[in-house]
Protein backbone atom coordinates (compact mmCIF):
# COMPACT_ATOMS: atom_id res chain seq x y z
CA UNK A 1 0.00 0.00 0.00
CA UNK A 2 1.80 3.47 -0.97
CA UNK A 3 1.98 6.28 1.84
CA UNK A 4 0.51 9.07 1.78
CA UNK A 5 3.66 11.64 0.85
CA UNK A 6 2.37 15.28 1.33
CA UNK A 7 -0.97 17.71 2.29
CA UNK A 8 -0.72 21.34 1.03
CA UNK A 9 -3.79 23.54 0.45
CA UNK A 10 -4.40 27.03 -0.88
CA UNK A 11 -7.65 28.79 -0.96
CA UNK A 12 -9.80 26.32 -2.00
CA UNK A 13 -8.56 23.00 -2.35
CA UNK A 14 -6.49 19.90 -0.63
CA UNK A 15 -3.89 18.67 -2.69
CA UNK A 16 -2.32 14.63 -1.25
CA UNK A 17 0.35 13.12 -2.99
CA UNK A 18 0.97 9.23 -2.22
CA UNK A 19 4.61 7.45 -2.76
CA UNK A 20 3.21 5.53 -6.08
CA UNK A 21 2.73 9.02 -7.56
CA UNK A 22 -1.15 9.41 -7.25
CA UNK A 23 -2.41 12.82 -6.25
CA UNK A 24 -5.65 13.88 -6.23
CA UNK A 25 -7.26 17.82 -5.59
CA UNK A 26 -10.03 17.88 -3.05
CA UNK A 27 -12.19 21.04 -2.95
CA UNK A 28 -13.23 22.22 0.76
CA UNK A 29 -17.19 22.19 -0.38
CA UNK A 30 -16.26 18.64 -2.08
CA UNK A 31 -14.95 17.66 1.29
CA UNK A 32 -17.44 19.26 3.61
CA UNK A 33 -20.19 17.89 1.21
CA UNK A 34 -18.75 13.91 1.33
CA UNK A 35 -17.91 14.13 5.29
CA UNK A 36 -18.20 10.59 6.25
CA UNK A 37 -19.10 11.43 9.61
CA UNK A 38 -22.45 13.15 8.22
CA UNK A 39 -24.18 10.09 6.93
CA UNK A 40 -27.05 8.63 8.60
CA UNK A 41 -25.76 5.67 11.28
CA UNK A 42 -28.23 3.26 9.58
CA UNK A 43 -29.27 4.09 6.17
CA UNK A 44 -25.74 5.61 5.14
CA UNK A 45 -27.60 8.16 3.34
CA UNK A 46 -26.46 11.79 3.45
CA UNK A 47 -27.80 13.93 6.15
CA UNK A 48 -25.49 17.39 5.06
CA UNK A 49 -27.74 20.10 3.59
CA UNK A 50 -25.85 21.98 0.80
CA UNK A 51 -27.46 25.15 1.32
CA UNK A 52 -26.37 25.64 4.87
CA UNK A 53 -22.69 26.46 3.69
CA UNK A 54 -21.23 28.93 1.65
CA UNK A 55 -19.45 27.22 -1.73
CA UNK A 56 -16.02 29.08 -0.57
CA UNK A 57 -15.72 27.45 2.47
CA UNK A 58 -12.54 26.57 3.93
CA UNK A 59 -11.21 24.81 7.29
CA UNK A 60 -11.09 26.92 10.54
CA UNK A 61 -7.81 24.50 10.80
CA UNK A 62 -6.51 20.79 10.19
CA UNK A 63 -4.08 18.22 10.69
CA UNK A 64 -2.64 14.75 9.03
CA UNK A 65 -2.98 12.16 12.00
CA UNK A 66 -1.57 8.95 10.97
CA UNK A 67 -4.46 7.31 9.03
CA UNK A 68 -6.77 10.44 8.40
CA UNK A 69 -7.28 14.04 7.49
CA UNK A 70 -8.58 15.98 10.47
CA UNK A 71 -10.76 19.16 9.34
CA UNK A 72 -12.28 21.99 11.28
CA UNK A 73 -14.76 23.33 9.58
CA UNK A 74 -16.51 27.12 11.28
CA UNK A 75 -20.19 25.99 11.24
CA UNK A 76 -19.68 22.18 12.47
CA UNK A 77 -18.75 22.12 16.15
CA UNK A 78 -16.91 18.43 15.80
CA UNK A 79 -14.11 17.75 13.59
CA UNK A 80 -14.81 15.94 10.85
CA UNK A 81 -12.22 12.80 9.88
CA UNK A 82 -11.55 11.79 6.50
CA UNK A 83 -9.66 8.14 6.81
CA UNK A 84 -6.34 8.41 3.93
CA UNK A 85 -7.59 5.11 2.54
CA UNK A 86 -11.51 6.83 1.71
CA UNK A 87 -9.57 10.13 0.29
CA UNK A 88 -7.82 7.88 -2.05
CA UNK A 89 -10.62 5.54 -3.35
CA UNK A 90 -12.86 8.49 -3.53
CA UNK A 91 -10.37 11.26 -4.76
CA UNK A 92 -12.21 13.40 -7.63
CA UNK A 93 -12.19 12.32 -11.25
CA UNK A 94 -12.33 8.72 -9.78
CA UNK A 95 -15.29 5.96 -10.65
CA UNK A 96 -15.93 3.66 -7.82
CA UNK A 97 -14.98 0.38 -8.73
CA UNK A 98 -18.01 -1.65 -10.02
CA UNK A 99 -17.98 -5.42 -10.25
CA UNK A 100 -21.21 -5.04 -12.57
CA UNK A 101 -18.89 -3.16 -14.99
CA UNK A 102 -18.16 -5.92 -17.49
CA UNK A 103 -16.03 -5.95 -20.82
CA UNK A 104 -18.55 -6.88 -23.37
CA UNK A 105 -17.86 -9.77 -25.82
CA UNK A 106 -19.53 -9.05 -29.29
CA UNK A 107 -19.67 -12.10 -30.95
CA UNK A 108 -20.66 -14.03 -34.27
CA UNK A 109 -21.56 -17.39 -34.47
CA UNK A 110 -18.13 -18.32 -35.24
CA UNK A 111 -16.63 -16.57 -32.52
CA UNK A 112 -19.33 -17.89 -30.02
CA UNK A 113 -18.78 -21.61 -30.25
CA UNK A 114 -21.20 -22.62 -26.94
CA UNK A 115 -23.50 -20.56 -25.50
CA UNK A 116 -21.94 -20.08 -21.80
CA UNK A 117 -23.46 -22.71 -19.47
CA UNK A 118 -24.10 -23.05 -15.79
CA UNK A 119 -25.91 -25.42 -13.56
CA UNK A 120 -28.54 -23.99 -11.41
CA UNK A 121 -28.31 -25.59 -8.79
CA UNK A 122 -24.55 -24.77 -8.57
CA UNK A 123 -25.38 -21.39 -8.85
CA UNK A 124 -28.65 -21.59 -5.89
CA UNK A 125 -26.04 -22.86 -3.80
CA UNK A 126 -22.83 -20.48 -4.77
CA UNK A 127 -22.93 -16.62 -4.44
CA UNK A 128 -20.01 -16.87 -6.03
CA UNK A 129 -20.64 -19.01 -9.10
CA UNK A 130 -24.07 -17.10 -9.48
CA UNK A 131 -22.12 -14.06 -9.74
CA UNK A 132 -19.73 -15.35 -12.42
CA UNK A 133 -23.42 -16.47 -14.34
CA UNK A 134 -24.25 -13.39 -14.09
CA UNK A 135 -21.10 -11.20 -14.83
CA UNK A 136 -20.80 -14.32 -18.00
CA UNK A 137 -24.49 -12.68 -18.94
CA UNK A 138 -23.37 -9.05 -19.07
CA UNK A 139 -20.21 -9.87 -20.77
CA UNK A 140 -21.88 -12.23 -23.58
CA UNK A 141 -25.13 -11.29 -23.40
CA UNK A 142 -26.58 -14.40 -22.69
CA UNK A 143 -26.12 -17.83 -20.88
CA UNK A 144 -28.00 -21.15 -20.38
CA UNK A 145 -28.79 -22.58 -16.91
CA UNK A 146 -29.29 -26.24 -16.68
CA UNK A 147 -30.32 -28.52 -14.67
CA UNK A 148 -33.33 -27.17 -12.81
CA UNK A 149 -35.57 -28.79 -10.93
CA UNK A 150 -38.23 -30.37 -12.48
CA UNK A 151 -40.93 -27.68 -11.36
CA UNK A 152 -43.02 -25.32 -13.13
CA UNK A 153 -41.46 -23.16 -10.69
CA UNK A 154 -37.66 -23.46 -11.10
CA UNK A 155 -36.85 -21.18 -13.30
CA UNK A 156 -38.82 -18.41 -11.45
CA UNK A 157 -37.02 -19.89 -8.04
CA UNK A 158 -33.66 -19.19 -9.65
CA UNK A 159 -35.07 -15.57 -10.86
CA UNK A 160 -35.58 -14.75 -7.44
CA UNK A 161 -32.34 -14.83 -6.03
CA UNK A 162 -31.30 -12.63 -9.34
CA UNK A 163 -34.14 -9.76 -8.97
CA UNK A 164 -37.46 -8.75 -9.00
CA UNK A 165 -39.21 -9.58 -12.31
CA UNK A 166 -40.63 -6.81 -14.36
CA UNK A 167 -44.46 -7.20 -15.12
CA UNK A 168 -46.14 -6.04 -18.15
CA UNK A 169 -48.99 -5.92 -20.05
CA UNK A 170 -48.14 -9.87 -20.70
CA UNK A 171 -47.85 -10.42 -16.73
CA UNK A 172 -45.32 -10.98 -14.25
CA UNK A 173 -44.73 -14.35 -16.26
CA UNK A 174 -45.88 -15.29 -19.27
CA UNK A 175 -46.52 -18.80 -20.78
CA UNK A 176 -45.15 -19.04 -24.50
CA UNK A 177 -47.44 -21.61 -25.73
CA UNK A 178 -49.25 -21.87 -29.05
CA UNK A 179 -52.89 -20.67 -28.09
CA UNK A 180 -56.27 -20.62 -29.27
CA UNK A 181 -56.61 -16.49 -29.39
CA UNK A 182 -52.81 -15.33 -29.58
CA UNK A 183 -51.98 -11.57 -28.70
CA UNK A 184 -48.64 -12.06 -29.70
CA UNK A 185 -47.11 -14.22 -32.42
CA UNK A 186 -44.81 -15.81 -29.71
CA UNK A 187 -48.29 -17.67 -28.58
CA UNK A 188 -48.79 -19.21 -32.25
CA UNK A 189 -46.82 -22.22 -33.65
CA UNK A 190 -45.16 -19.55 -36.48
CA UNK A 191 -41.19 -19.25 -36.73
CA UNK A 192 -40.46 -15.78 -34.94
CA UNK A 193 -38.08 -14.08 -37.02
CA UNK A 194 -35.02 -12.68 -34.81
CA UNK A 195 -36.56 -9.64 -32.59
CA UNK A 196 -36.24 -8.43 -28.93
CA UNK A 197 -39.31 -7.79 -26.76
CA UNK A 198 -41.18 -4.80 -26.58
CA UNK A 199 -39.87 -1.59 -28.41
CA UNK A 200 -43.05 -0.19 -27.55
CA UNK A 201 -42.56 0.44 -23.78
CA UNK A 202 -41.22 3.62 -22.26
CA UNK A 203 -38.53 0.97 -20.59
CA UNK A 204 -37.58 -1.87 -22.79
CA UNK A 205 -37.01 -4.76 -20.69
CA UNK A 206 -33.51 -5.74 -19.58
CA UNK A 207 -33.05 -9.06 -19.52
CA UNK A 208 -35.24 -12.07 -20.49
CA UNK A 209 -36.14 -15.12 -19.09
CA UNK A 210 -37.07 -18.36 -20.39
CA UNK A 211 -37.01 -21.38 -18.95
CA UNK A 212 -38.25 -24.66 -20.85
CA UNK A 213 -41.02 -26.39 -18.99
CA UNK A 214 -41.98 -28.69 -22.11
CA UNK A 215 -40.35 -29.23 -25.63
CA UNK A 216 -41.23 -32.45 -26.75
CA UNK A 217 -42.26 -31.05 -30.84
CA UNK A 218 -40.54 -31.30 -34.21
CA UNK A 219 -39.11 -27.74 -34.78
CA UNK A 220 -38.87 -25.09 -32.62
CA UNK A 221 -35.41 -24.12 -31.94
CA UNK A 222 -34.43 -20.73 -30.35
CA UNK A 223 -32.22 -18.58 -32.70
CA UNK A 224 -30.04 -15.74 -31.19
CA UNK A 225 -27.77 -13.59 -32.60
CA UNK A 226 -25.93 -9.90 -30.87
CA UNK A 227 -26.83 -7.32 -31.60
CA UNK A 228 -23.91 -4.95 -30.75
CA UNK A 229 -21.77 -7.51 -33.45
CA UNK A 230 -24.45 -6.86 -36.05
CA UNK A 231 -24.65 -3.23 -35.36
CA UNK A 232 -20.42 -2.88 -34.77
CA UNK A 233 -20.11 -4.22 -38.65
CA UNK A 234 -23.12 -1.95 -39.97
CA UNK A 235 -21.32 1.25 -38.38
CA UNK A 236 -18.19 0.21 -40.28
CA UNK A 237 -19.42 -1.01 -43.16
CA UNK A 238 -22.09 0.75 -43.96
CA UNK A 239 -22.19 4.21 -41.69
CA UNK A 240 -25.15 5.87 -43.36
CA UNK A 241 -27.62 3.32 -42.72
CA UNK A 242 -26.18 3.41 -38.82
CA UNK A 243 -26.34 6.79 -38.22
CA UNK A 244 -29.98 6.89 -39.79
CA UNK A 245 -31.13 3.85 -37.62
CA UNK A 246 -29.32 5.67 -34.90
CA UNK A 247 -30.71 9.03 -35.56
CA UNK A 248 -34.70 8.39 -36.58
CA UNK A 249 -36.87 7.73 -34.18
CA UNK A 250 -39.91 5.53 -35.46
CA UNK A 251 -43.34 4.73 -33.70
CA UNK A 252 -43.79 1.06 -31.68
CA UNK A 253 -46.66 -0.16 -30.44
CA UNK A 254 -48.85 -3.15 -28.88
CA UNK A 255 -52.66 -2.91 -28.77
CA UNK A 256 -54.95 -5.50 -27.93
CA UNK A 257 -58.71 -5.46 -26.37
CA UNK A 258 -57.16 -4.37 -22.55
CA UNK A 259 -54.11 -2.07 -23.43
CA UNK A 260 -52.20 0.23 -25.93
CA UNK A 261 -48.90 0.62 -25.07
CA UNK A 262 -46.54 2.99 -27.52
CA UNK A 263 -43.26 4.93 -27.44
CA UNK A 264 -41.33 6.13 -29.90
CA UNK A 265 -37.53 5.24 -30.05
CA UNK A 266 -34.92 4.78 -32.59
CA UNK A 267 -33.34 1.10 -33.75
CA UNK A 268 -29.83 1.62 -32.70
CA UNK A 269 -29.12 3.75 -29.08
CA UNK A 270 -26.29 5.01 -28.44
CA UNK A 271 -25.00 6.79 -25.11
CA UNK A 272 -23.56 10.18 -24.21
CA UNK A 273 -20.26 8.77 -25.85
CA UNK A 274 -21.17 7.59 -29.25
CA UNK A 275 -21.05 3.82 -27.92
CA UNK A 276 -24.06 1.42 -28.56
CA UNK A 277 -26.34 1.13 -25.52
CA UNK A 278 -29.32 -0.77 -27.18
CA UNK A 279 -30.82 -2.63 -30.22
CA UNK A 280 -35.07 -2.19 -30.49
CA UNK A 281 -36.00 -4.31 -33.19
CA UNK A 282 -39.09 -5.73 -33.90
CA UNK A 283 -41.04 -5.53 -37.45
CA UNK A 284 -44.46 -7.11 -35.64
CA UNK A 285 -44.40 -4.17 -33.35
CA UNK A 286 -43.11 -1.32 -35.21
CA UNK A 287 -46.33 1.10 -35.64
CA UNK A 288 -47.11 2.78 -39.45
CA UNK A 289 -43.63 4.65 -40.16
CA UNK A 290 -44.99 8.09 -39.78
CA UNK A 291 -41.78 9.75 -40.77
CA UNK A 292 -42.15 12.19 -43.82
CA UNK A 293 -42.43 11.24 -47.21
CA UNK A 294 -39.10 12.44 -48.27
CA UNK A 295 -37.45 10.79 -45.36
CA UNK A 296 -39.29 7.08 -45.99
CA UNK A 297 -37.20 5.32 -48.91
CA UNK A 298 -34.00 5.87 -47.09
CA UNK A 299 -35.52 4.45 -44.03
CA UNK A 300 -36.80 2.20 -46.10
CA UNK A 301 -33.15 1.36 -47.45
CA UNK A 302 -31.74 1.32 -44.19
CA UNK A 303 -34.16 -1.01 -42.13
CA UNK A 304 -34.58 -3.52 -44.50
CA UNK A 305 -30.41 -3.58 -45.17
CA UNK A 306 -30.18 -4.04 -41.18
CA UNK A 307 -33.09 -6.64 -41.28
CA UNK A 308 -30.97 -8.80 -44.09
CA UNK A 309 -27.98 -8.45 -42.01
CA UNK A 310 -29.21 -9.65 -38.71
CA UNK A 311 -30.29 -12.98 -40.84
CA UNK A 312 -27.30 -13.59 -42.29
CA UNK A 313 -26.14 -17.32 -41.12
CA UNK A 314 -22.75 -16.10 -39.82
CA UNK A 315 -24.14 -14.41 -37.08
CA UNK A 316 -27.08 -17.00 -36.00
CA UNK A 317 -26.54 -19.64 -32.99
CA UNK A 318 -29.29 -22.14 -32.61
CA UNK A 319 -30.21 -24.32 -29.54
CA UNK A 320 -33.01 -26.32 -29.50
CA UNK A 321 -33.82 -25.66 -25.38
CA UNK A 322 -34.96 -28.60 -23.64
CA UNK A 323 -36.40 -29.28 -19.88
CA UNK A 324 -34.72 -28.26 -16.94
CA UNK A 325 -32.56 -25.45 -19.01
CA UNK A 326 -33.75 -21.54 -19.10
CA UNK A 327 -31.95 -19.11 -21.38
CA UNK A 328 -31.02 -15.89 -19.58
CA UNK A 329 -30.48 -13.10 -22.20
CA UNK A 330 -29.85 -9.22 -22.77
CA UNK A 331 -33.03 -8.06 -24.82
CA UNK A 332 -31.40 -5.05 -25.29
CA UNK A 333 -28.74 -6.45 -27.12
CA UNK A 334 -29.27 -9.98 -27.91
CA UNK A 335 -32.08 -10.83 -30.73
CA UNK A 336 -34.36 -14.42 -30.35
CA UNK A 337 -36.39 -15.77 -32.04
CA UNK A 338 -37.63 -19.67 -33.06
CA UNK A 339 -38.40 -21.71 -35.91
CA UNK A 340 -41.77 -22.65 -36.38
CA UNK A 341 -42.88 -25.84 -35.25
CA UNK A 342 -45.89 -28.07 -35.88
CA UNK A 343 -48.17 -27.79 -32.73
CA UNK A 344 -49.46 -31.59 -33.61
CA UNK A 345 -46.50 -33.02 -33.34
CA UNK A 346 -46.06 -32.91 -29.26
CA UNK A 347 -46.12 -29.82 -26.44
CA UNK A 348 -44.24 -26.62 -26.00
CA UNK A 349 -44.31 -25.12 -23.37
CA UNK A 350 -41.66 -21.94 -22.66
CA UNK A 351 -42.48 -19.85 -19.35
CA UNK A 352 -40.73 -16.48 -19.76
CA UNK A 353 -40.16 -13.40 -17.97
CA UNK A 354 -38.23 -10.39 -17.36
CA UNK A 355 -35.62 -9.00 -14.73
CA UNK A 356 -34.20 -4.74 -15.40
CA UNK A 357 -30.29 -4.57 -15.98
CA UNK A 358 -30.70 -2.53 -13.13
CA UNK A 359 -31.88 -5.54 -10.88
CA UNK A 360 -28.96 -7.59 -12.43
CA UNK A 361 -26.39 -5.03 -11.87
CA UNK A 362 -27.15 -4.62 -8.06
CA UNK A 363 -27.38 -8.69 -7.57
CA UNK A 364 -23.50 -8.65 -9.22
CA UNK A 365 -22.80 -6.03 -6.42
CA UNK A 366 -23.88 -7.53 -3.54
CA UNK A 367 -23.27 -11.03 -4.61
CA UNK A 368 -19.54 -9.71 -5.38
CA UNK A 369 -18.54 -7.70 -2.48
CA UNK A 370 -19.99 -9.59 0.16
C1 LIG B 1 -40.98 -14.51 -26.72
C2 LIG B 1 -40.36 -15.26 -27.80
C3 LIG B 1 -39.46 -17.34 -28.46
C4 LIG B 1 -39.75 -18.80 -28.41
O1 LIG B 1 -41.74 -15.13 -25.95
O2 LIG B 1 -40.74 -13.30 -26.61
O3 LIG B 1 -39.81 -14.64 -28.64
O4 LIG B 1 -38.78 -19.56 -28.44
N1 LIG B 1 -40.37 -16.59 -27.72
O5 LIG B 1 -40.90 -19.20 -28.38
ZN1 LIG C 1 -39.63 -12.49 -28.07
Amino acid sequence: MSELLSVDCDSTVFHLVWSDGTHATYPYIWLRDNDPGELHPHTRERLFDLTSVSLDISPASWQQASAHLLVKWHDKSSESIYPLDWLRENRPGKHRADPAVVSLNYWSAAELPAIPRFDARLCQESGSILVEALQEAKRHGLVIFDGLEDDDQAGENLGELIGFKRRTNFGTTFEVVNKPSPNNLAYTALPLPLHTDLPNQEQVPGYQFLHCLRNSVTGGASVFADGFRICTDLRAQAPDDFDLLSGLQIPWRFHDENDDVRFRRSIIELDSMGDLSGLAFNAHIADVADLPSSQLLDFYQAYQGLMQRIREPQYRICHTLGPGEMVMFDNRRVLHGREGFDPGSGERHLRGFYVEHNEVNSRIRTLAIS
